[in-house]
């Protein structure tokens, strides 16, 4: 096991049968030779630094009904909100004051945010901040509006692919969506120039080893600057909500897997990690995660962005995550930095 990782990080990449052998029940000390492999060549580019992120979870109305999500729109039940422009920018002020330089706004697809809105939101934040990275993640949109949001300031965009083998696609998503979309628009926004990410769950139901690895190498072939990775976990109003969640111990290894082919990538240590082990953030540090991504939307809306049961941090001040983060950081041996945390090339 130790050459085929000696020699993911020498070639960045492996054959699909050497993926297979890595993935099929890979031994404690094998997990921890990948990450300290990974954690040399996360050091050797970013150093001990670790990236924040502000996400501001603006909308949790959604017009589309994938199967895992607890926002989607066939949940009669989810308290739904929006955020106004103002309170954005008084979430991006406060979160400013906080040190961060970073602002991901997210949210359910929701057609109320027209791309003049939208637009709208991104120069105002640009405006105020002109020292900050804005980062979308809204979903599938046209080449236009994606060019639109670009135009008007927007840094990054993260659109998660969810699993990059087709038929698990069409498990997870009613018929409505399509991976051949949402990966034309992964390419459509690198042809605009926004640093992209793309993503899926891990342990999603129906998730096989083999559409594992054909995540693995739709990664290597987009050669994303981020990749949001974390467990899936159940959201008791879906239809999945008697399937398993994802665990941590996958879910690490698959981080020092992506740190060793992509050794430049941003890679957050998920609020999902976080939720399915109280230490998991720091350990997806310690796989190869260079990034954390605290919640900076207001404490009333918390609870309703309820993408799966039990999520932390909903009922904290943005202050208090921010400090509860950096002790956890630092006591691992790591510095939460104030910095847009750009892609280092
Ligand atoms: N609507 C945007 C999109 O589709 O990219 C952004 C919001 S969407 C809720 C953000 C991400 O949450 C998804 O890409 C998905 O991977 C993740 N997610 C949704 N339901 C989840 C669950 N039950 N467990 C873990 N992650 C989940
Ligand atoms: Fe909203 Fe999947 S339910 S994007």
């Amino acid at each position: 096991m130790k050459t085929l990782i000696d020699k993911l990080e020498r070639y960045r990449i492996l054959d699909r049968e050497e993926f297979l052998e890595l993935l099929e029940c890979p031994s404690d000390e094998d997990a921890n030779y990948l990450f300290e492999r990974a954690r040399f060549v996360k050091h050797s580019v970013y150093g001990h630094d670790v990236y924040m992120r502000g996400l501001i979870e603006f909308t949790n109305y959604c017009k589309n009904d994938c199967y895992y999500c607890g926002i989607r729109k066939s949940n009669l039940k989810a308290d739904r909100y929006r955020l106004t422009r103002e309170q954005i920018l008084e979430c991006c002020a406060m979160g400013y004051e906080l040190g961060f330089r970073t602002f991901v706004l997210q949210g359910g697809e929701d057609m109320h945010y027209n791309d003049k809105k939208i637009t709208d939101i991104v120069r105002s934040i640009k405006k105020n901040h002109p020292d900050c990275a804005v980062t979308l993640s809204i979903g599938e949109k046209s080449y236009e509006s994606y060019k639109a949001y670009f135009d008007a300031g927007a840094d990054r965009y993260l659109l998660r692919h969810e699993t990059a083998n087709s038929e698990h696609y069409s498990k997870l998503h009613p018929k409505a969506m399509s991976l051949k979309n949402r990966k034309e628009c992964l390419f459509n926004l690198k042809e605009l120039g926004y640093e992209v990410g793309c993503g899926f769950m891990v342990g999603s139901p129906c998730q096989t080893n083999e559409c594992i690895i054909d995540d693995l190498l739709f990664i290597k072939e987009l050669d994303p600057h981020m990749v949001g990775i974390g467990p899936y976990i159940p959201h008791n109003e879906t239809p999945f909500a008697d399937k398993k969640a994802g665990t941590l111990e996958l879910t690490l290894f698959l981080l020092g897997i992506i740190r060793l082919m992509l050794p430049n990538v941003l890679l957050p240590s998920t609020t999902a990690l976080g939720t399915i082990h109280p230490e998991g953030r720091e350990r997806g540090i310690l796989s190869g995660a260079n990034v954390v991504m605290p919640n900076l939307s207001p404490v009333d809306v918390r609870k309703k962005y309820m993408l799966y049961d039990n999520k932390i941090c909903t009922g904290d001040e943005a202050a208090e995550c921010r400090m509860c983060l950096q002790s956890r950081i630092e006591n691992i041996g790591y510095k939460l930095v104030v910095s847009r945390g750009d892609y280092k090339i």
